[in-house]
Formats: C-alpha cells, sequence, structure tokens
C-alpha cells in the first residue's frame, strides 16, 4: 500500500474554514499509479443493463448528454466551494474508491468538471460543521456534511493508493432520478477540492486517460496519476490550458476545424476574445458541442464531402447516414493552438443503430464541449502545473 498525506497548501485553505486546530502533515515522494476508468455500460458497471441493446446505451448517453450540458452554464457562477450549489456531471465513466476507517467500497463517478469528492454515506458517523449541497440539471441533489477522511483507490500496479485526510462531502440525503449520481462522484476538475489539487504534490498536477474504443464494451479505458500520467514521444501535441473564471473547467482554445480541404475558423462571437479559451474539454459529456452557427457551418461542409444516403437519426444528431453500404468520409482536424488534432473516424461518426451511423458533433446553445467520442484512443494528459493538455494519438487497448 503506498499511502500519501496531503499536502499543507489546501489544509490551511480548508482549516481556515472548518476550524480544524491542527493536523499532522508530511509531503509524500512524487509518485504514480493508474486506476480502472470503468465505463457506465460495461458489465463491470453497477449500472449494467444487460437488457439494453447498443443502440439503447447510445440514445441514453445522448440523453445524459444533453441533459448534462447545462451544468456547465450554471456553474460559471460558482466561485467558492463551499457555495450551496455545485453541479456535477453524468456517469460515462466510474471508479471503484474505498473511503474511510474501517473502508466502505463504492462505486463512483469520474467527472473532469466538478471538484468536490462525495459518495453516499450512512450511516453518517461525522460530526460537521460545513454542510454543503449538490443540485444536478435533472434535479438529483445530494446533501450533506464535508469531513477528512482517507480514500483509498485500487491500482492497476500497485496494490493500492490511500490518501489520508482529504476533504470528501458525505451524503446523507442523495436522490432524484439518476441512480448513477446517487452513488458518489470523484471530481477531478481544476479547482481545490478536486482529488487532484487534494493529492496535490505528489502526483504534481498530473492525470491521464486512454479511452478504449466503445465497442470495447467489456474492457475499463486507464486512469493516470503522477508519473504514470505522462505523456511523452512520437505524435505528442500540447496546447495551453486556460483558466477563466471558473477554475473547475478545462477550458482550451480552438483556432479553426478542417474538413478534408475546408477551414472553418471558430471565431464565433459567443466565444469569448480570440486566444482565450473556448472550449471545455470534458470526460462525461459524449458528442463534441459547438454553438449553433459553427456547427452548420462544419455539417454542411462535412455533409458535401460524403457520398451516402442520408437518413432520420435519433433526436439531437441530425447528419446520419445509412451504414449497409461504406462510405468514405473526409478527415476532420481540430487545430488548437499549439496542437493540431486529427481525428479518426470513430471520432467523428458512431453507429446508433446496426444501419444508421451519425455525426458525432452537435449542436448547444452556449458553450462548446469537446466530449469523449473525440477523445477515444488519444492518450490525453492533463498538467494542472504547467497549464497544457497533450494529446498523443494510441492505440488504447494496447495502453
Ligand atoms: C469494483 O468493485 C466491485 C464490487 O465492489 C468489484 O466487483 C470489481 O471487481 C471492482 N473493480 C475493480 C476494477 O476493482
Ligand atoms: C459526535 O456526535 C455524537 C452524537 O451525535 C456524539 O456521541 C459523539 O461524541 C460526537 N463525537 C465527537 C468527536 O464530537
Ligand atoms: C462481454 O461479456 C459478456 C458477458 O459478461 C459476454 O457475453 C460477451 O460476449 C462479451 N463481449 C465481448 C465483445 O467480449
Ligand atoms: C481564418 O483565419 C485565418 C488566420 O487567422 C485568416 O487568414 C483567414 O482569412 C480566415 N478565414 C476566414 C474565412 O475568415
Ligand atoms: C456516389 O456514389 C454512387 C453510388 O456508389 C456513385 O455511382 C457515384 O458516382 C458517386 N458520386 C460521386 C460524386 O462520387
Ligand atoms: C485522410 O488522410 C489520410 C492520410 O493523411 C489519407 O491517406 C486519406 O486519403 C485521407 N482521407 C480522405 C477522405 O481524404
Amino acid at each position: 500500500m503506498t499511502v500519501i498525506v496531503n499536502p499543507p497548501s489546501l489544509l490551511h485553505l480548508v482549516s481556515t474554514i472548518l476550524l480544524l486546530s491542527s493536523l499532522t502533515l508530511t509531503l509524500a515522494q512524487t509518485t504514480g499509479f493508474s486506476v480502472e476508468l470503468i465505463p457506465r455500460d460495461s458489465p463491470k458497471s453497477p449500472f449494467y443493463n444487460p437488457m439494453e441493446t447498443t443502440s439503447d446505451c447510445v440514445t441514453n448517453a445522448l440523453r445524459r448528454s444533453f441533459s448534462s450540458v447545462g451544468r456547465f452554464k450554471s456553474s460559471f457562477v460558482l466561485t467558492e466551494w463551499a457555495q450551496s450549489d455545485i453541479t456535477v456531471g453524468s456517469g460515462e465513466y466510474l471508479m471503484n474508491i474505498s473511503i474511510g476507517t474501517p473502508a466502505f467500497d463504492t462505486v463512483a463517478i469520474v467527472d473532469t468538471a466538478s471538484d468536490l469528492i462525495w459518495t453516499k454515506c450512512k450511516p453518517c458517523s461525522y460530526n460537521n460543521s460545513c454542510q454543503y449541497s449538490i443540485n444536478y440539471p435533472d434535479d438529483s441533489y445530494s446533501n450533506g456534511d464535508l469531513a477528512f477522511d482517507t480514500i483509498t483507490l485500487a491500482t492497476t500496479t500497485s496494490p493500492t493508493v490511500s490518501v489520508l485526510e482529504i476533504v470528501i462531502g458525505c451524503g446523507h440525503n442523495n436522490g432524484g432520478p439518476s441512480k448513477e449520481r446517487n452513488s458518489g462522484v470523484i471530481g477531478l476538475g481544476g479547482g481545490e477540492l478536486s482529488l487532484i489539487s487534494q493529492i496535490g504534490s505528489p502526483i504534481a498536477g498530473k492525470f491521464s486517460y486512454c479511452l478504449l474504443p466503445t465497442s470495447e464494451k467489456n474492457e475499463s479505458s486507464k486512469l493516470n496519476f503522477g508519473s504514470n500520467a505522462i505523456v511523452s514521444g512520437d505524435g505528442v501535441v500540447s496546447t495551453p490550458l486556460v483558466k477563466l473564471s471558473s477554475p473547475t473547467f478545462y477550458f482550451l482554445n480552438l483556432k479553426a476545424i478542417s474538413v478534408g480541404n475546408k477551414r472553418i475558423n471558430y471565431t464565433d462571437v459567443s466565444l469569448g476574445k480570440p486566444g482565450e479559451g473556448n472550449i471545455i474539454i470534458d470526460l462525461g459529456t459524449t458528442l463534441i458541442l459547438f454553438p449553433s452557427g459553427i456547427y452548420w457551418e462544419l455539417e454542411s461542409a462535412v455533409a458535401t464531402q460524403i457520398n451516402a444516403t442520408r437518413v432520420q437519426g435519433p433526436e439531437g444528431l441530425s447528419l446520419c447516414y445509412d451504414a449497409k453500404t461504406e462510405f468514405v468520409i473526409p478527415n476532420i482536424t481540430m487545430h488548437f493552438t499549439g496542437a493540431d488534432v486529427k481525428l479518426q473516424r470513430l471520432n467523428t461518426f458512431f453507429t446508433v443503430l446496426d444501419t444508421v451511423t451519425c455525426f458525432a458533433f452537435g449542436s448547444f446553445r452556449q458553450h462548446s464541449v469537446y466530449g469523449n467520442l473525440a477523445q477515444i484512443n488519444f492518450l490525453i494528459g492533463y498538467d494542472i502545473e504547467k497549464k497544457t493538455v497533450s494529446f498523443k494519438p494510441t492505440d488504447c487497448s494496447k495502453n
């Protein structure tokens, strides 16, 4: 077992709020470890439904994708961790954690767009002065106390890693329609209370993941921390992480998108000033979402370069084709500042029914989101200290 004792910086912040008198602090050495990242619809997930067909899974993922995008908007007003409304995302990926001593095992949503770590606790034995309340866009909620406790992660490399005395929300009162959201959330956002910030210097603000194609349902992807999360070697491109008003979200700057030889500048007025962050990279959203002006320009560029029969797709997806006959799709490249990311076919088109394949981009009112389909088969590394996100084209089944 590896033990990580959290560093003093965050404790100082939190202890002034929680009025803790003193804690013993030790700074651990730099470390690296990896955990399994379990797709929500895989047989390893507690939410797996063997009766669900692939098209049900897709339809449900889309529904979650669109229902969760509201969180980006509502969360912009949140700057203080102790505020009463913290919104979190949908549960496309999960991880096993143990919380407390003695340990209590649970499965929690991994969310790059929120900070707090919380889980369902009952009965909750903490006597605490600091409460939290989380509300979700789909009316799910959790209320409880914040406490210091240990979390233990089952790793793929060493047996376990324990992180001592970190701030965890203990939910007493959880409810609403989303059963996934009732089990707990591991926030990997950029804010002070996220797992990344709370582990602190031992992992030096680094994490990475490599998402498997959705067809490899039975396999788990990997989530790496610290020295295991360094993305290097051939083909790596990096782009700055841009800090906007909310430290939680990982904003990148997208300059343009190429479709074959056509380049579309990404300069919608609603996207902020040039050079500032204009797209959130997120694990919990399925599609790539753009404001409607850019979306339609992109869709039309793609459609004119495809020679196949258009068919009706599910709600929310407007560009779908009959997949009974193979067709060629144009190459699509995302031009981030300093990083051209060339997408593969499985990043840009996905099968929603045996005979229907649809464009993996969608239109959304306000914010742009780089969702998880676009991230499949890339090793993606976040380095909060260097303020970069790196992409390396990778066969994630071999990683
Ligand atoms: C996660 O936990 C469940 C039950 O608690 C267990 O069956 C499963 O093997 C665990 N998965 C991993 C990757 O540790
Ligand atoms: C916590 O509260 C319980 C009753 O609610 C009490 O019996 C116990 O002594 C308290 N523990 C501490 C450490 O204050
Ligand atoms: C996945 O696992 C299920 C049982 O858990 C099995 O029936 C199915 O064939 C497996 N699929 C693949 C692609 O390995
Ligand atoms: C797109 O941006 C490039 C460089 O910023 C510029 O040279 C070009 O004129 C722009 N194209 C359009 C259609 O606005
Ligand atoms: C489009 O596909 C059809 C049938 O496969 C073919 O006959 C036609 O020549 C193609 N058109 C172009 C412009 O490639
Ligand atoms: C996409 O790019 C690859 C290599 O750069 C090229 O071989 C292929 O023909 C391109 N596809 C299309 C549809 O242009």
